[in-house]
């Protein structure tokens, strides 16, 4: 869509990209140029010497700011006393030195502030209220002269076409707006320059004016508006239900499952280890039989006293914790198990066993260690 347009603005932006002033870091009182003061090529914003918070006054230096267009301006730190916004039927310009009168119709304004021109009389009929910003209550400030959105169908208008240089995933691309002061509802034709009834959805077009919804899709008709809400059917909530119910079971089997297997191991230990244990008893019972037969077959028939503290040392001992270390060194990997009881099973030699062993017990077989 016009090549002819295209083809200048893209040699314009190449030329001005040259000399590129980077303006906008002289911080209040330095000295500044206010015919520096302009519009940048491509994205039409105000640039000037000053930075964010100062604006260049006719004394060639950056003053405080008067006004401000935005309720949260950009460049002031966090708690900076703003300058005020202004109020009804006054605008602030693009310089920001201080609130003017809107304009009267006929008048000089700057690019694109609507805002700045005084509304028409019937500014309730005429003003666009679909938030598409077509006007502002119902003037437009078109070619820098504000006017009201007032022509009708078939009756000569006004038209201005601007080159945006936009940036895309592909990019930099020249993005042509057209605007009008046609009523809300037609848009000013570019060739006839008279008003025309916009396009609904679906019908053929060439630019976004010419729909209704503003939005010229890149397959030629016009589209909904871009700040359509996108609508979802019903089926994609209950899928994305489904998919969350689904992950959440899907989770807790699949934690089940591996907690289910460690279990196991765990509870496979725990049968070695009572095998172990029983073994050991065994053998201990069974040395605890050898050693009361040899004494036997020893003498003193009747048995010494030390024999009994001996052998009631032995019975207790069965029932103690102590046997388990020699049969955790073996192998069912509990050596320093923690037992239910908060004992901690510590890491003796066979000798050390033994040589207690003989000693008479001082307490409960438990206290022992
Ligand atoms: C320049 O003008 C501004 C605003 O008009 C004023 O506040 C400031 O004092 C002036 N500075 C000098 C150096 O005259
Ligand atoms: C719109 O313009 C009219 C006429 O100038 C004015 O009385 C009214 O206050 C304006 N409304 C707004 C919201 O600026
Ligand atoms: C339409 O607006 C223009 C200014 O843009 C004004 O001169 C003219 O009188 C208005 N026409 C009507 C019918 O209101």
């Amino acid at each position: 869509m016009l090549p002819a347009l295209l083809l200048p603005t893209t040699l314009l932006i190449a030329l001005w990209a040259g000399p590129l002033v980077l303006a906008g870091d002289a911080s209040f009182g330095k000295s500044c140029n206010p015919d520096h003061q302009k519009l940048q090529e491509g994205t039409y914003q105000f640039q000037t010497d000053c930075d964010a918070m100062t604006f260049c006054a006719a004394n060639a230096t950056c003053a405080h700011r008067g006004c401000r267009s935005d309720e949260f301006p950009f460049g002031y730190p966090q708690n900076a006393k703003l300058p005020p916004k202004c109020d009804k039927g006054f605008f602030c310009p693009d310089e920001q030195d201080q609130c003017q009168p809107v304009l009267a119709v006929g008048s000089p304004c700057q690019f694109n502030r609507d805002d700045e021109c005084e509304g028409p009389p019937n500014f309730k009929e005429l003003a666009d209220t679909s938030g598409l910003g077509l006007n502002v209550n119902g003037s437009v400030c078109l070619n820098n002269i504000c006017m009201w959105a007032n022509v009708t169908v078939g009756l000569p208008c006004v038209v201005q076409n601007t080159a945006y240089t936009a940036y895309g995933p592909d990019g930099e691309f020249i993005d042509i707006v057209s605007r009008g002061n046609c009523r809300v509802g037609l848009y000013c034709d570019a060739q006839q320059l008279v008003c025309v009834q916009t396009k609904a959805i679906g019908e053929n077009c060439d630019a976004d004016k010419e729909c209704a919804t503003y939005n010229c899709l890149d397959s030629g008709v016009c589209g909904a508006r871009t700040d359509t809400p996108r609508q979802v059917g019903k089926w994609v909530y209950v899928v994305v239900g489904v998919c969350i119910f689904g992950g959440m079971v899907g989770t807790l089997v699949g934690l089940y499952f591996i907690h289910r297997k460690d279990r196991m191991q765990e509870r496979e230990k725990r049968l070695q280890y009572w095998r172990e244990q029983n073994a050991f008893r065994q053998n201990i019972m069974q040395m605890q039989e050898t050693a009361r037969n040899s004494l036997m077959s020893f003498g003193t028939p009747g048995g010494s006293p030390r024999s009994t503290v001996y052998g009631r040392d032995q019975v207790q001992s069965e029932d103690s914790q102590v046997p388990m270390l020699h049969a955790a060194s073996k192998s069912s990997a509990l050596r320093y198990y923690v037992s239910d009881d908060g004992s901690q099973i510590d890491d003796r030699s066979d000798e050390d066993l033994m040589m207690r062993r003989r000693d008479p017990p001082q307490g409960p077989p438990g206290d022992r260690f």
